[in-house]
């Protein structure tokens, strides 16, 4: 069980500071993460069901919440999907040995009188923490393209746009794609890309590039140079030990 990480947020709409815990959540905080989600889902998310609640409760998953005043302001799931279809490793080709060790940051929502703390990068991190390696090499998600406030903080705990795909319902969505053991890793061809310009991002990233970090009006785009090392030896071992 991961330790309570205790922050301050600023509650948006009187502006007082407030101490947030985040910590893991039980299988009985159900009707919290439920509650939530009435007060706070939006148009560009798809809703989850009781019974993905309780997957995300239960033993096959971890779900990190942000608790102020003991009430839940944000939640961020992350589940372990094994070598079946949902894996969304899938769409990027990643190999059997693998598939087997990528997580997904699922659900994510922050109160609205919460916004603007960076809830949900400070709850993807908690997420990773809550999992642990080598069995969660890959941390994936997808979001809305239209969703740049989730963009934005998947960017900002390093995952990259590793392809833009139109899926679940039929939108469009970036797939990002954090790899904890990559080498480390520089971008060449830089491009700033308007947040809208969907085709020429899908472009780009069909010739190989990665959105890697937000920019004020869009995303930046760049070719990766991996410089090679030890990382991928290790987890090499690694995946081979699951
Ligand atoms: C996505 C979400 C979790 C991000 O919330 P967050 O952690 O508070 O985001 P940030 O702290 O990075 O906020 C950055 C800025 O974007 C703004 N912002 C965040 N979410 C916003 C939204 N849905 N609409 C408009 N502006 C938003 C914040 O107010 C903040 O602005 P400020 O700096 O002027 O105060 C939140 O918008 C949310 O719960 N949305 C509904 C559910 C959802 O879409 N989940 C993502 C599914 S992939």
């Amino acid at each position: 069980m991961m330790e309570t990480e205790v922050l301050h947020v600023r509650h948006r709409p009187d502006g007082r500071i407030e101490l947030a815990e985040i910590r893991q959540l039980s299988p009985g905080e159900a009707e919290d993460v439920a509650r939530l989600q009435d007060e706070g889902l939006g148009d560009l998310m798809f809703p989850v069901t009781p019974g993905q609640i309780a997957d995300m409760l239960g033993p096959g998953g971890r779900t990190v919440g942000a608790f102020v005043g003991g009430r839940l302001a944000g939640f961020m799931a992350a589940t372990v999907p094994g070598r079946g279809e949902a894996n969304l490793g899938l769409h990027l080709g990643l190999g059997q040995a693998e598939l087997n060790a990528v997580a997904h940051w699922t659900a994510v929502i922050v109160h609205p009188d919460y916004r603007g703390n960076g809830l949900h990068r400070r709850l993807a991190m908690a997420a990773q923490r809550a999992l642990d390696l080598p069995r969660t090499r890959f941390w994936l998600a997808t979001a809305r393209c239209e969703n740049l406030p989730s963009a934005r903080n998947f960017l900002s705990v390093g995952a990259e746009i590793a392809a833009i795909l139109a899926k679940y319902d039929g939108n469009l969505r970036y797939l990002f794609m954090l790899d904890r053991l990559a080498p480390p890793v520089a971008y060449e061809q830089v491009e700033e890309v308007p947040a809208g310009a969907l085709d020429l991002q899908r472009e780009l990233v069909g010739a190989g590039f990665r959105g890697f970090a937000s920019s004020p009006g869009g995303i930046r785009f760049g070719l990766p140079v991996r410089a090679h090392g030890a990382a991928n030896a290790a987890l090499a071992d690694a995946a081979d030990a699951l």
